[in-house]
C-alpha cells in the first residue's frame, strides 16, 4: 500500500519532487549597464513549437530575475556534464558572477556560455503568477546546438552521469 502523507511539507516536496530528473539551464542576460546577469534553472521546459515558445520559473525572491525580467530578452544555456562550477557559479546570489565565465555575445547581445550543448535566444512573451515562483514563457527567436558532449543532469540534488547507452 502506498504511503500517503496528506499535509505536504516543503522538505518532503522537496525531495520527492527531486527525484523527477532534469537538465541545467543558464539563465542569461544583461542588466541595464551591459553587465551579464544569469541564474542556474532546472525548471526549464520546451512549450509550444508554433509558435515556438519555451519557458522557465523563477522564484520570486530571485535578484537576478527582475533584472532578466526588466530587459525583456534572455539567452537560455543548456549547461554540458562537467559544467557544475558554472551551474554553482550562476546559483550563488549576490558577487560578480560571471568572473570565471567564458562567454560570447549571443541574440540581443545576452551571454552565450562557453561550452554549452545548446543555446535559446529569446523575448518574453508572458509571465504568469504561480505561488511563490513565476512561469516565464519567452518566444524563441534564434537557436543553435554546441558542444555534443552529455548534458548536465539534475536529479535527487545531485549531477549523475549517463549511463553508458
Ligand atoms: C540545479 C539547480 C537548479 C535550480 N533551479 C532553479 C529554478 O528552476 N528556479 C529558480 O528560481 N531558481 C533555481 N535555482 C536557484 C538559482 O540558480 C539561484 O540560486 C537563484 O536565482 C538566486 O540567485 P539570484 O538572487 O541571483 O537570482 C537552481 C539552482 C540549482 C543549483
Amino acid at each position: 500500500m502506498l504511503t500517503h502523507h496528506p499535509a505536504v511539507d516543503p522538505q518532503r516536496f522537496r525531495s520527492v519532487l527531486g527525484h523527477f530528473p532534469s537538465g541545467v539551464a543558464a539563465i542569461t542576460s544583461l542588466d541595464t549597464q551591459g553587465r551579464p546577469v544569469g541564474m542556474a534553472v532546472s525548471s526549464f521546459t520546451s512549450v509550444s513549437l508554433d509558435p515556438p515558445l519555451v519557458a522557465f520559473l523563477p522564484g520570486k525572491t530571485s535578484s537576478t530575475f527582475p533584472v532578466i525580467a526588466e530587459r525583456g530578452t534572455f539567452c537560455v544555456n543548456v549547461l554540458a556534464a562537467g559544467q557544475e562550477a558554472v551551474c554553482h557559479a550562476l546559483a550563488v546570489p549576490g558577487g560578480d558572477k560571471f568572473a570565471d565565465l567564458g562567454w560570447q555575445p549571443g541574440p540581443h547581445g545576452n551571454p552565450v556560455l562557453d561550452g554549452v550543448v545548446a543555446w535559446i535566444g529569446c523575448t518574453i512573451e508572458t509571465m504568469h503568477d504561480a505561488g511563490d515562483h513565476r512561469i516565464v514563457v519567452g518566444r524563441v527567436e534564434d537557436l543553435a546546438t554546441g558542444t555534443t558532449a552529455e548534458p548536465l543532469l539534475f536529479f535527487r540534488g545531485r549531477y549523475p552521469h549517463l549511463a553508458a547507452a
